[in-house]
């Protein structure tokens, strides 16, 4: 593991006048690909051979020194690659041989059957996942037809498998896609740890946004910050910079300078912007508003403000989060109607969801128009509640485009960490209603796991793939934010006064297994189709 200094001291090249260009970096990345293709065609071999002769020295050394042809492959690739991207754009080698020889035992312990059979799926895999993972070259060289050459070499992989099937030996057992499915599994991974593609690059292959809060101010004094989002972002949303008490503390005093900033960074760098938020009844509200005493004065303050604050970026900013929480706070004592008891619900009734999305849409019709929620990711009353005021909003014809799932994930026992296939059964539920779904302040925290940093960060690095797996697979899940993109900027941290770690990126902006996971995911959407 390359040291936080030392990763510091290598960006801050990044930013400046990188020694190489893009095309040494994508040179690199074709290196790095065709390295750990190989990797794994030759850690399966050793997999069957070892099930033949079940010679477990011989096993050992044959595992380590293809660990050792990968990790010496990828230094002479950042050695002549004259651009230090080449290195913090992809895995570090020790690790991604590590991940190579955990995903790749991982598979195996999933096998059944006699050994006989286990050892022909295993050979058959071998040669598969090099062309699995190869196919990213074509990506890297910028070849116009290089999804369409991917999509072929899938289909020939999946046509190899059934035209050997059932492998020797086999009778029942998994399915020929069970046995494809599995072989690009390991296959994303590997060329998530590989590619020096950017994880924005990716998903936009997928027609999805991946994106991050952020705060103007800390990305303009963090050049290396600006270099991360530019390079792994195409969606930023304004973690503080639009809400009420920020950019309008005075009913005839607006304050746009930092909402400005988020849209001017996000325009220079061809970034989606998710507008956050026009309504909250929890936080950031000014004193006037919060104070409000009769209906019309909050319903003229609300007007006014969505007016104001929207028609300003209109066409400029895709998606608003026009009402943010709904809902009592996870921790708050249950409220009749099970609405937040805030001040609008109070003056307005419920009926001020349906009015802020009306005001929003009139100010500006291109804009997409969520109701962000957290801790709606697990079935149970709670997203229950949520369901229902979605489906009253639908019902009156309310202007609704989507619903955003924040996914704090950690943080509220005892779902702390809901299985991905939980998540997408809850994302899929609100998409089957004809609405768009988003994850949209994604963080993983670690304050209550268990063991020592690597572990966690690679608990991390499993759970963000099987995360954003979720949000691939249900093709009405149109994005994933990160709430803040590295652990040093974390809410996490400033909020409740914590060290924690749940972002993609280190303190040292070193990309994480987290930022690995989600590459190996969107990968997967791309060779496995979800
Ligand atoms: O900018 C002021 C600064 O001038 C002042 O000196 C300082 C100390 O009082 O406060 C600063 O404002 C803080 C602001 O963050 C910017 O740092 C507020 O006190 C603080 O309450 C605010 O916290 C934000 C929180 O929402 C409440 O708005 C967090 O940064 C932000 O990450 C968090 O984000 C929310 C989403 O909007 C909605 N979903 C939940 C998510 C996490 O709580």
């Amino acid at each position: 593991m390359r040291s936080a200094i030392a990763i510091g001291l290598l960006l801050l090249g990044a930013v400046g006048p990188a020694l190489g260009d893009d095309a040494s970096v994508a040179r690199c990345g074709r290196r790095k690909i065709s390295a750990i293709a190989r990797g794994c065609r030759d850690r399966l071999r050793a997999e069957a051979r070892f099930l033949h002769d079940a010679d477990a020295v011989a096993h050992a050394q044959r595992v380590e020194a293809i660990a050792g042809r990968l990790v010496t492959t990828w230094a002479q690739a950042e050695t002549e690659a004259g651009d230090i991207r080449c290195a913090t754009d992809t895995a570090d080698g020790a690790a991604a041989a590590a991940r190579l020889d955990a995903a790749v035992s991982a598979t195996l312990t999933g096998l059944s059957g006699p050994t006989e059979c286990r050892r022909a799926l295993v050979r058959l895999w071998a040669p598969l996942c090099r062309v699995a993972i190869a196919t990213e070259r074509a990506l890297l060289r910028g070849r116009s037809d290089a999804a369409a050459a991917r999509a072929a070499a899938v289909t020939r992989l999946r046509g190899r498998i059934a035209a050997r099937w059932p492998a020797p030996g086999c009778t029942g057992g998994i399915t020929p896609d069970e046995a494809a499915l599995a072989v690009l599994r390991l296959a994303s991974g590997a060329a998530g740890d590989a590619t020096t593609r950017g994880l924005r690059t990716v998903a936009a292959e997928l027609g999805r946004a991946v994106g991050a809060a952020v705060e103007p101010d800390e990305v303009a004094s963090d050049a290396t910050y600006a270099a991360a989002l530019a390079h792994d972002m195409g969606s930023l949303t304004a973690e503080n910079a639009m809400k009420w008490g920020v950019v309008h503390p005075q009913p005839d005093q607006w304050a746009f300078g930092p909402a400005d900033a988020v849209v001017a960074l996000a325009e220079t760098s061809g970034q989606r912007v998710r507008g956050h938020t026009l309504v909250w009844g929890a936080m950031q509200l000014p004193g006037y508003v919060d104070g409000a005493a009769t209906a019309a004065e909050l319903r003229n303050y609300m007007a006014d403000h969505i007016a104001g604050l929207v028609s300003r970026y209109a066409g400029r900013i895709a998606q608003w989060d026009v009402v943010n929480e709904p809902l009592p706070g996870t921790l708050d004592p249950p409220t009749p109607d099970g609405l937040d008891d805030n001040v609008f619900r109070r003056l307005l009734g419920h009926g001020y969801v349906e009015e802020a999305l009306r005001l929003a849409r009139t100010a500006d019709p291109a804009a997409r128009l969520y109701v962000n929620e957290n801790g709606i990711e697990v079935p149970g009353p709670r997203q229950d509640r949520f369901y229902q005021l979605v489906q009253d909003l639908l019902a009156a014809g309310a202007p609704l485009d989507g619903v955003g799932f924040q996914a704090h994930l950690g943080l509220i026992p005892p779902a702390q960490y809901p299985d991905g296939a939980v998540i997408e059964a809850s994302l899929r539920r609100f998409a089957d209603l004809g609405i768009e779904v988003e994850l949209t302040e994604l963080d993983v925290t670690l304050l209550f796991r268990p063991g020592d940093l690597p572990t966690r960060f690679a608990f991390q690095g499993d759970y963000y793939r099987a995360v954003v797996a979720a949000c691939v697979a249900v093709p009405a899940c149109r994005g994933v934010t990160t709430w803040g993109l590295s652990d040093q900027y974390t809410w996490l941290r400033s909020f409740f006064g914590v060290t924690d770690w749940p972002l993609p990126f280190g303190d040292a902006w070193e990309r994480k297994p987290a930022y690995f996971g989600m590459r190996a995911a969107l990968l997967q959407g791309l060779l496995a189709g979800g």
